[in-house]
Order: structure tokens, then sequence, then C-alpha cells
């Protein structure tokens, strides 16, 4: 703990003090427990280890100038892991209970909050998973609920700094009325493969194409994509990606700063008119991308190697709210001291 250097960290897993934990059985949830433990002891045929039911979620905590920490829209991660917990027949954990958990994991752990002016954050990991033994396909009938918490640095190590993108039409994430709108572990397995290969690379991530029609433009990586033209922020609607939290913040604070807004799908030929495109989400807040590459068709869409005039003002705006250096005017942010 005393070693830790705020300002250098990435996106990696570091122990934290504490985690909270809180038991699904007998049809219901238990109180909320407090653990010290970094692991779990589950049964062998829990369905989370072999049939992947399981959901996640990600939100972060800020500590501000006032020394005050803020935590972001947890009430939009609590109802998010309500719609994956639907998805993949799972105990709903009751939006009370999560807030709870969440500002239990954050207060337990208050000295893992970086500090203000190293633009780092407490991460927050809230993890639902099916505990209970099935050997055939049908959903537990235990559950646990844990939420563990890190401090973290960016998710890309370049921060704001733009990142190259890559197209690569033999992978898709999801299916088209499957899982990927839904915080489940199994969207990640699925694209680890071409994750990796995009990084081996040179890229940040994986633009994924539509998976029916491959003509549109769907999830980037563990993000959602926008693009910028015309005073026009542009973001992707599609049944396959993971409505963001991030991106609907955006979308608030773009139509503010005199932005239109859509949402709608994205053809691919579009990429030629942006002038700028971003990758957004919890762990990637903006991150500008520099230039997507069409793997199939050796093709590159460039949109100059400094961040572009909108996602700048973007990103310092919702950066400001979250840190508390502006006045949270839409109720975005919970003060936990
Ligand atoms: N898309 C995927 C696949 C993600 O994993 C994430 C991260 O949570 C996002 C988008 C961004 O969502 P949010 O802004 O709610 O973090
Ligand atoms: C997040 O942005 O919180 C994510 O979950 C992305 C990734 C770490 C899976």
């Amino acid at each position: 703990m005393e070693d830790i250097d705020w300002t250098k960290l990435g996106f990696k897993y570091l122990d934290a003090d504490y985690n909270v934990r809180c038991y699904y059985r007998n049809g219901e949830w238990g109180e909320l427990e407090i653990s010290s433990l970094n692991q779990i002891n589950i049964h062998m045929a829990a369905t989370s280890l072999h049939y992947g039911q399981e959901a996640f979620e990600g939100l972060k905590a800020f500590k501000g100038k006032d020394g005050k920490i803020r935590i972001f829209r947890m009430d939009e991660n609590a109802k998010r892991m309500q719609d994956s917990a639907g998805g993949i027949l799972m105990a709903n954990i009751p939006v009370d209970k999560f807030m709870d958990a969440v500002r239990k994991a954050v207060t337990m752990n208050k000295r893992f909050v970086p500090p203000y002016d190293s633009g780092a954050a407490l991460y927050i990991r809230p993890l639902l998973i099916g505990t209970g033994p099935q050997i055939g396909v049908n959903p537990a009938e235990e559950y646990l609920f844990l939420v563990f918490v890190m401090p973290v640095g960016p998710y890309f190590p370049e921060g704001f700094k733009p990142t190259d993108l890559v197209i690569m039409r033999e992978f898709d994430r999801a299916a088209p009325q499957g899982t990927g709108k839904y915080k489940v572990g199994g969207n990640y397995a699925a694209s680890m493969y071409e994750g990796k290969k995009a990084k081996e690379g040179g890229f940040s991530a994986v633009l994924y194409l539509d998976s029916k029609e491959k003509k549109y433009i769907d999830e980037c990586g563990p993000a959602n994509f926008f693009g910028i033209k015309n005073n026009t922020y542009i973001t992707p609607l599609s049944d396959s990606i993971l409505p963001s939290i991030t991106n609907k913040s955006l979308i608030v604070l773009a139509k503010e700063m005199g932005l239109k807004i859509e949402r709608r799908k994205v053809p691919y030929e579009e990429l030629a008119e942006f002038d700028e495109v971003g990758a957004c989400g919890t762990a990637a807040v903006i991150s500008p991308i520099k230039g997507v590459y069409d793997n199939d068709n050796d093709k590159w869409f460039k949109y100059g190697d400094e961040p572009g005039k909108w996602s700048t003002k973007l990103y310092n705006k919702i950066r400001a709210i979250q840190y508390g250096d502006e006045p949270d005017t839409h109720g975005w942010v919970e003060i936990i001291e």
C-alpha cells in the first residue's frame, strides 16, 4: 500500500483491504458481509464455472479537491445488473442492496481512493455469480453477489492520447439477438482472442461491425463507439452492444454543449465522414481514436494525432463532474464523506 505510485497506475488488479459479499440461498438474499479475503469458496459444479452464469459491473469513485469521495451514477449500474441478471436467469440483486454494498466497499477502502491530483480513480467491480451446482444447463439455486475495489489509472495505457482501432470481419463479439446487451462474462471471453490479436498488431481494441450484415458499426472492444461530424454526436443503436452509462452521460453533456444527437445505425462508410471518433466507457472514459484500420480491405480512416475539440470538451466536462470541480446539476454523483 505504502508504495502505490498513484500517478503510474494502469488498469491492473490490486488487493484492497475489504470486499462486501451477499449470499442468495433458499430463495432470498442474506445480509451484506464484510470480508478481508480475496478468495471465494464455491461448489465445483457452480453454474458460473460451467455455463457462464455470471454478470459484473464497473463503476468508479473519485476524490475531489475538497477531499470528498464521489461515486458516479451507481443507480444506473444497479439497474443494469438487474437487466443482466434477468437476461441469464440469475437471482436479482435489489437496487438498494447493490448500492449499499458499493457504499460499504468504498467506505471500508477509503485509503485506496487515489488523491485528486493523480487523475486516477477507485474502480468498483460488483459481481454476481451462480454458485449452486447444476450439471444440466439450468439456472443455479444459489448466488453470490460481491463488490471489490482497486485504484486504477487509464484502461488504455495512452490515457487521453489517441490510439488506433482495427476492424476484422471474421470475428463477432455477440450474436444479433444474443447477450451482447448484457454485462455477462461470456461476451468478454468471446472477445479475448481477437482483442489479443488487435493488441499484437498495435491497436488498442477491435471495432466490431454488426454480426448479421457487417454493414454497421457496433461495439468498440470494452467500450461504446461515437463519432462527431457537422456538430452532431452520433452513436450506434444496436441490440448487441452494452448500454453504456458513460455514453448516456456524454449524450446529455453533448446536448448541453449545443451538439445534435443521433442514436441510430451507423454505416461502416460513415467512418470516412467523421471529424472525431472515440471509445467511451467507465474504464476507458473517453479514449480518442486517431485511426481505424480495416484489416480486410487494407484501408485506413484517419482522424488526427491529437484529441478533437469536442472529445476534449466532453472529456473535461465529465471528469469535472466526477471529481467535483463543477456542480453536479444532473444528480449523477453521490458524496460518500
Ligand atoms: N461496452 C462494453 C462491452 C463494456 O464492457 C463497457 C464497460 O462497462 C462499456 C461498453 C461502457 O459502459 P459504461 O460506460 O457503462 O462503463
Ligand atoms: C468498464 O468500463 O467498467 C468495463 O467493464 C470495461 C472492461 C474493464 C471490461
